[in-house]
């Protein structure tokens, strides 16, 4: 099946969707983006996906391509396009295309491009066993809270965890505190039995998974402590988990050569997992696709 891809208000065969090269996307990273998870036909969370996407373009200037209503009909029509059940939407908005300067261009129009594919949430075997991550320095701009495809330091602390055998790699602060992870947001159990994941700031983007794991948490009646934690209260906290759009809540098992815990998931994030993963389950199905 060939796929197709929304490009700026047309609908093409994936393989001959491109944009301009004077797109400031390509040349400034000059734009933000989203990535929607697709459970039976259903876009988790979309809502809040759109509301931090017009949260993004407001912070950098750019206007929104269109209102939220038609956006969600043609990301729906991208998802069966493609005959979607299970995978991601990935919506990209940058400034527009115009000449090459440093500055904001007058009168140009935003670039919209929506696409999608299949794509399976975490393997059973990451769910079960938990994942190792890595630390490495946060090298990114102080501006983490805003979802911009400038993501060159992500990509580099990705490929060290790649490198490494490792399922992620965690930031760190210049205070030995953990930020997030390259494309996920992290969480320990501390020492002392406190769940805590640092506090939205311009530090972190504000993740949707987060966000959705901490109104099950307030439907379980269990208390988050949203403040910064260290490399070292992570590595000797009794659990450890991440969390975001592909990944859900998976359990992470080992920090660098300190295996969390008793090395296997707690009993917390496994319970989290499940009640994420029924979430994610949850909603109804409004595209019927072929497998
Ligand atoms: N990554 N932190 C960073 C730096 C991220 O890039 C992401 C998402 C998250 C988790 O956010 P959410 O729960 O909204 O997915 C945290 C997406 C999935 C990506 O870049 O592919």
């Amino acid at each position: 099946m060939s796929r197709i891809a929304y490009v700026n208000g047309r609908y093409l065969a994936h393989r001959d969707a491109c944009v301009h090269i004077e797109d400031r996307g390509y040349q400034f990273a000059d734009g933000v983006y989203e990535v929607v998870y697709v459970s039976r036909g259903w876009l988790v969370d979309e809502a809040r996906h759109l509301e931090r996407l017009e949260r993004s373009l407001n912070e950098l200037e750019i206007a929104m391509p269109m209102a939220r209503g038609p956006l969600s009909v043609i990301m729906g029509q991208v998802v069966a396009k493609n005959r979607v059940r299970d995978g991601i939407v990935y919506i990209q908005v940058t400034r527009g295309v115009a000449p090459r300067d440093h500055a904001f261009p007058d009168k140009v129009r935003p670039a919209l491009v929506v696409t999608a594919r299949r794509m399976a949430g975490p393997s059973a075997q990451a769910m079960e066993e938990g994942v190792r991550v890595i630390s490495v320095p946060d090298q990114r701009w102080p501006r983490c809270d805003i979802k911009s495809v400038s993501l060159l330091p992500n990509v580099l602390a990705k490929q060290a965890a790649r490198e490494a055998g490792a399922f992620e790699a965690w930031q760190m602060d210049g205070e030995g505190n953990v930020t997030e992870g390259s494309s996920t947001n992290a969480w320990i159990i501390d020492a002392e039995g406190r769940l805590r994941t640092r506090q939205l700031s311009r530090a972190i983007l504000p993740g949707i998974t987060r966000a959705a794991v901490m109104d099950l948490l307030t439907e379980a009646g269990v208390e988050a402590l949203e403040a910064p934690f260290g490399l070292d209260e992570a590595k000797a906290a009794r659990e450890a988990f991440l969390t975001s759009t592909t990944s859900f809540v998976l359990p992470v098992v080992q920090i660098d050569d300190a295996v969390v815990g008793d090395g296997k998931p707690g009993p917390l994030s496994r319970r989290l997992g499940s009640l994420y993963t029924r979430h994610v389950a949850g909603g109804e199905t409004l595209v019927e696709a072929a497998e």
